[in-house]
């Protein structure tokens, strides 16, 4: 027995005053979409296809799931008429199509695997997964007779103040035999939206006597449909709520649930300890035994076990290795990558640098474009001068070298190994392994220059009083 899904994406989502497809608008990091395509991996379909409209391309780009088939509705003419323009592209088999609205984020695998079985169990040509809605109103109501069989479903719009009472109503996700799929062609354009509603089926299929059932199965939070910016914000905190309290159960600690961001594709490593107000996006991982402190926000970043990430830090596109500190106040920038042990301390930026293992840059440093070895100590306030105004050039530090403060390293440059340089130079030149290098100019003392500096200082300041 085959399975297909189909995806319908191609509305116009007019409520959420955007430009962009309301389907691509995010939860937790991911698209609307991709939440739905990702739900419907563990019937393991045969095949998926994808309606979308206008936004076609801007969907194709914005989605991950390799495999996935394309149909396109020309105009919103309804979630009917999306269906049927998906027909070719679902092709024909012996097996069951499975339905489901792109902006029904937060539908559990689980829900859906056991409403397939449902279906298959009892036969049927056509199910509707129902659910029991606190506030109905938007949704499409389940009608059913004196027998408790479904009837019809009757849209929000056009339901009379009786109806407008049920309680039961249409999630949106349908699952349908292919061949009673075909009904699709004979729903009538809904006169008062001048859509062709797929919620029709229910009655196309009973008039031709076809087995159709509601399961009222899952909970109601599963079935939210986003149409709104507010319902977009309500549906983001059901799924961020549930994804932390994914990764407590997987032993990371919490010191504020509430006050924690962790997006869709990120993994936490047990034992690891996130304070107050982080941020941990894209497809981050953080390895085990980590502490991240407040105000931090990691970015499609790989971080390793044991790593102390210290209060209000930026790092995106980063990789931390074990056992290392950042921050307080680093900025990681894209392509660093700071070795084992290592230790990036307060005010410190880092662009496109590989720091070796155990190296310390601890106060107040950019380092740019740069190649630091193992066991290096970066001084504080040292700066990789790596832009001419025109062209970005590369510093290279060996193992063991030792930089001294308020040093400034004019790139390209290369410093070798267990070389140092001395506080405040400025090194324009390659310094050899095992070398010195001292660019200020030497002091020069003056004596008794204060003394005499406050006498004529006096006579300056009198003079300046009788003008
Ligand atoms: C729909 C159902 C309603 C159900 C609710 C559940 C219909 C007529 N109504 O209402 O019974 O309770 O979902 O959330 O089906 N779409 C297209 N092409 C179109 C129109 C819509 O692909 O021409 C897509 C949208 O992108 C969206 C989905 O279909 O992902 C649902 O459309 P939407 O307009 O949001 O339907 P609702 O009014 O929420
Ligand atoms: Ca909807």
């Amino acid at each position: 027995m085959k399975t297909a899904c189909v995806v319908l994406a191609a509305g116009l989502g007019k409520r959420m005053n955007s430009d962009l497809p309301k389907v691509l608008h995010r939860i937790c990091g991911i698209p609307l979409l991709q939440s739905v395509l990702n739900s419907v991996d563990g019937v393991k379909p045969d095949r998926i296809v994808v309606v979308a409209g206008d936004h076609i391309g801007k969907i194709k780009e914005n989605i991950d799931s390799p495999g996935v088939l394309f149909a396109v509705q020309p105009g919103a003419k309804g979630t009917g008429d999306a269906v049927r323009c998906a027909l070719p592209v679902i092709g024909d088999f012996r097996g069951d199509v499975l339905i489901l609205n792109g902006d029904t984020p937060l539908v559990r695998p689980e829900t859906i695997k056991k409403f397939l079985r449902r279906h298959r169990k009892d036969g049927n040509e056509l199910s509707v997964l129902s659910f029991k809605a606190a506030d109905p109103s938007g949704y499409g109501r389940i009608v059913r007779d004196a027998s408790g069989e479904i009837e019809a479903i009757v849209e929000d719009r056009d339901a009379d103040p009786v109806r407008k009472r049920i309680s039961e109503v249409n999630s949106g996700l349908y699952a349908v035999r292919r061949d009673a799929l075909a009904l699709v062609g004979e729903i009538k354009l809904n006169r008062s939206k001048g859509e062709y509603y797929l919620t029709d089926l229910v009655s196309q299929a009973l008039l031709k006597k076809m087995k159709t059932s509601a399961y009222p199965v899952g909970a109601e939070e599963e079935f939210m449909g986003v149409n709104t910016r507010e319902e977009l914000r309500r549906a983001s905190d059901i799924l961020r709520r549930r994804i932390i309290a994914g990764w407590t159960k997987k032993g990371v600690d919490f010191m504020d649930a509430g006050s924690v961001f962790i997006h869709y594709n990120v993994s936490l490593g047990r034992d690891t300890v996130i304070y107050p107000n982080v941020y941990i996006e894209g497809r981050t991982r953080l390895g085990r035994n980590s502490t991240v402190y407040p105000n931090v926000r990691i970015l499609d970043s790989n971080i390793g076990r044991e790593v102390v990430i210290k209060d209000s830090t930026l790092i995106e596109n980063a990789t931390v290795g074990d056992r290392a500190s950042v921050g307080p106040f680093a900025h990681i920038r894209p392509g660093s990558q700071i070795g084992r042990e290592a230790k990036v301390g307060n005010f410190v930026e880092l662009k496109k640098t590989v720091l070796g293992a155990k190296s310390k840059a601890s106060h107040l440093s950019y380092l740019g474009d740069a190649e630091i070895g193992n066991g290096v100590n970066i001084g504080a306030g040292t700066i990789t001068c790596n832009y001419d105004g025109k062209e970005k050039h590369v510093t290279r530090i060996g193992d063991g070298v030792f930089v001294g403060s308020d040093s400034q390293l004019v790139a390209p440059v290369r410093v070798g190994k267990g070389a140092y340089v001395g506080a405040g130079s400025t090194i324009t030149q390659d310094v050899p392994a095992g070398a010195l290098a001292i660019s200020r100019s030497r002091q020069k003392n003056i004596w008794g220059w204060v003394r005499k500096r406050s006498k004529t200082g006096t006579k300056n300041t009198k003079k300046k009083g009788k003008e």
